[in-house]
């Protein structure tokens, strides 16, 4: 295990630029099982649940190369054939790692009719059950079974059908897993209330890509008509908007000129928004967003999540690390997740004034922070520690910080070329 050893106080310069976007790259790895030819991914993100997907698509049966070395150069690529796919089964040891890979429950089911899936656990943030998924997938015709912790799934004879479905709850995963399923099912599926995440749109680009027939993109209803035979496809992976979000304020909390290039500029704005709202200096020129230090103090706002084109969920915990040296008090407001404030007792040893009223957190901005000895719990708090590290007086060390591993992709070298002091060590 490794830790990070950081000292606050260094002002941030020079350019940053955003790798794929992790929750975008683990639906398209996915969706190479509804095809027997290779699906080709660009720009994927090197990080952990990615290599815990082509793991999963590896012991399947399926052929799996991540990140091949082309003279001796790491390619952020992903070359994925399932046609040799022996094994519908997703176990459970690599389940508990990444629930993620709920994601091939849809596929599975409509390319090969059957599928054995670890049922997620729990997690840091919540309970995080897949009955939504479960719902939809058997208005198709899907039939479930439980035994020791899997479900056994299996489509109709004949394969699925489509159906009108409508999610009482937006799920991000739960509709991309039922748009995967509907694009081989029979006939015709509507699905209402869909997720309107950029990643869901840009899983739904990469199906069309491959020959599904899918309406509605970017609004909360798609529409999709079953095909026969869906073919392989090249995709480059969109910008990753929750990295970027998490560069953008490490660059607003620690002061100085950063550029963030290459960001997903339209999926952000309800972050822009609100950084802009607390005083944050934020320049846009076509892709690269530009924070630069203003004399003023950040002003406290107060943030609810929702989801998309709401203020993410994702970015709630490196948004209230910023609100802890802001001047007044914020109001953030969790509505996603059950648990997801895990951050704020560490913040908290750093010398931040929070207090914990239901699902909101009233953060009081204070001076200054103090660096303290923290614990990551979740991947997102783990950037909200480092974050607030990076402005707290003195030594901090993030331990357990294979969390951030899971989902950043080598944030802490980025931070470092910004000037950042920040070292990685071996935990003993
Ligand atoms: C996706 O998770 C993301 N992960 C999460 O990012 C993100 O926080 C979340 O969407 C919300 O935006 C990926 O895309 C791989 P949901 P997902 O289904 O799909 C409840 C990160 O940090 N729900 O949209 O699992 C659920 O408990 C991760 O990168 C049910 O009750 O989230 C939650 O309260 C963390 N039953 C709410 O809905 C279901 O069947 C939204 O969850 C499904 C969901």
């Amino acid at each position: 295990m490794d830790k990070l050893i950081i000292e606050g106080g260094s002002p941030l310069f020079g350019e940053a630029l955003v790798s794929g976007a992790k929750n975008a790259a683990l639906p398209l790895m996915a969706a190479s099982i509804l095809s027997d030819e290779p699906l080709k991914l660009d720009n994927i993100p090197k990080l952990g649940d990615l290599i815990t997907m082509g793991r999963l698509l590896d012991y399947m049966g399926g052929k799996v190369t991540l990140y091949p070395q082309i003279d001796g150069q790491l390619h952020e690529q992903a070359h994925l054939d399932m046609s040799s796919l022996k094994l519908p089964e997703a176990p459970h040891e690599l389940v508990k790692t990444m629930r993620a890979s709920a994601l091939v429950l849809g596929p599975l089911l409509a390319r090969h009719g059957r599928a054995r899936v670890s049922l997620p656990g729990g997690c840091a943030i919540g309970v995080r059950p897949i009955d939504l998924h479960l719902k939809a997938l058997s208005q198709m015709g899907a039939t479930f079974d439980l035994s020791q912790g899997d479900v056994i799934a299996r489509a109709p004879v004949g394969g699925l059908k489509g159906a009108k479905i409508n999610f009482e709850t937006v799920t991000v995963t739960g509709t991309e897993n039922v748009m995967m399923a509907a694009v081989l099912a029979k006939g015709r599926t509507i699905i209402s209330n869909a997720a309107r995440e950029p990643e869901v749109t840009d899983t739904a680009k990469a199906l069309i890509s491959m020959g599904a027939k899918i309406k509605g993109l970017e609004t909360d209803e798609l529409i999709i008509e079953g095909t026969e035979y869906l073919s392989g496809a090249n995709h480059t992976v969109m910008p990753d908007r929750v990295e970027a979000a998490t560069l953008i304020i490490a660059c607003a909390l620690a002061g100085g000129r950063c550029s963030i290039v290459g960001a997903p500029v339209g999926a952000l704005a309800a972050v822009i928004d609100k950084l802009i709202d607390s005083g944050v200096n934020i320049s846009i020129l076509g892709q690269t967003i530009t924070i630069e230090s203003s004399q003023e103090p950040l002003k406290a706002v107060n943030v609810t999540t929702s989801p998309y084109p709401g203020f993410p969920t994702d970015a709630q915990a490196q948004f209230m690390a910023l609100m802890t040296v802001a001047r007044g008090a914020s109001i953030i407001t969790e509505t996603i997740f059950e648990n997801r404030f895990m951050h704020v007792s560490e913040l908290r040893r750093l010398g931040a004034d929070i207090a914990l009223e239901g699902r909101s957190a009233v953060v009081n901005g204070v001076l200054k922070l103090s660096a303290a000895p923290l614990t990551a719990s979740d991947l997102r708090a783990s950037a909200s520690l480092i974050l607030a590290a990076l402005v707290a007086r003195g030594q901090s060390v993030v331990h357990r910080v294979y969390h951030l591993d899971r989902g950043y992709d080598r944030l802490d070298e980025k931070l470092r070329r910004l000037g950042a002091k920040i070292e990685r060590v071996k935990d003993r």
